[in-house]
């Protein structure tokens, strides 16, 4: 008799960014990166042994080719038997909310139970990087680093030790015209600013790691807001241009920074899409709530806190 395992992860939203690839079979990111894990946001995946591999999202049977190459070399290596993935987004999927992060994680987590593969959480965030490298972290739970040589994440702070609130402004649920991995390929190719972006992210991250160790707020958001926007200026300086932001984005961004100047504890960071995150303290939440509310619209708010372990349910 067959029967099927579910998982639960959730997306991250890096601080210090991780745009660019040393090495494409491996999915080797050239640059360190620092994220946190959010709750309230989730993936959830349920397998189950079938004929073939298929794939269902959202209750809609798509054809993908990242998670078919995953599976693939998942099964070069255990034999594991082919499955039926069936899987829930509680969140726009493919706009700029992390879901390749939360759905590889997820995906590892129930395999790894599923088929009883034994694969620590280190070597599960090893298995989930090959299919999307933000999903390394997405294994983790709290704030997380991820990191050459062995580029497995890992936990640095738990959730809980530094209560930060993430605050997301959807501007947009419409899906991205090019996905991250195309984009920051096109970027490598072709951005005058690619080196100096990859020599300059090792210092970005040391410092985030000593802001992160002593709690340091102010330091954490110069770092954050510095690492997404030369980010950015590697994007418009690709070619064809990689533009995510919309108009509301850019609202969002100045109301963050109007809020920063007169003394709130927040700061934002934007990824591959429209959406804003703002990260603040729970003393700020409520007026960075209140502001980027009067923009999108409170139902286009959703206010997380910092998410577990993806986790079998
Ligand atoms: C902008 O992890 O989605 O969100 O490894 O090709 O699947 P692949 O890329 P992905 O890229 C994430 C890029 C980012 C920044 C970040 O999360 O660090």
């Amino acid at each position: 008799m067959s029967y099927s395992t579910t998982a639960i992860a959730h997306p991250n939203v890096a601080l210090i960014k991780y745009w660019g690839k040393s090495n494409l079979t491996e999915n080797i990111p050239s640059t360190p990166s620092i994220s946190i894990t959010l709750s309230k946001l989730e993936t959830k995946t349920t397998i189950v042994e079938d004929d073939f591999d298929t794939i269902w999202i959202n209750q809609k049977k798509i054809n993908d080719e990242k998670i078919l190459r995953f599976l693939s070399q998942i099964r070069e290596k255990t034999g594991i038997a082919t499955i039926k993935i069936e899987t829930e987004n509680n969140f726009p999927t493919g706009s700029g909310l992390a879901s390749s992060a939360s759905g590889f994680a997820a995906l590892a987590t129930a395999l790894n139970q599923h088929f009883s593969l034994g694969f620590t959480q280190s070597e599960l965030s090893t298995i989930a990087r090959k299919g999307s490298a933000s999903s390394a972290r997405s294994i983790f739970g709290g704030i997380v680093s991820l990191q050459g040589p062995s580029w497995k994440a890992r936990s640095i702070e738990q959730d809980g030790e530094w209560p930060l609130r993430i605050i997301i402004a959807k501007t947009s649920s419409e899906r991205k015209e090019i996905s991250s991995s195309e984009g920051m390929k096109l970027t490598r190719e072709t951005s005058p600013f690619y080196q100096p972006w990859v020599k300059e992210a090792q210092k970005d991250f040391d410092d985030c790691l000593s802001a992160i160790k002593n709690q340091d707020f102010e330091k954490l958001a110069d770092l954050s807001e510095k690492s997404c926007l030369k980010m950015i200026g590697t994007m418009l300086s690709t070619s064809p241009s990689l533009i995510y932001w919309n108009p509301t984005t850019l609202a969002c961004v100045h109301a963050i920074k109007k809020m920063r100047t007169a003394g709130k504890a927040v700061f934002f960071t934007t990824d591959a899409g429209p959406q804003i995150k703002a990260i603040c303290t729970s003393e700020s939440a409520e007026e960075v709530t209140k502001s980027l509310s009067n923009i999108v619209g409170p139902t286009n708010i959703i206010d997380c806190e910092i998410g577990g372990d993806a986790r079998i349910v």
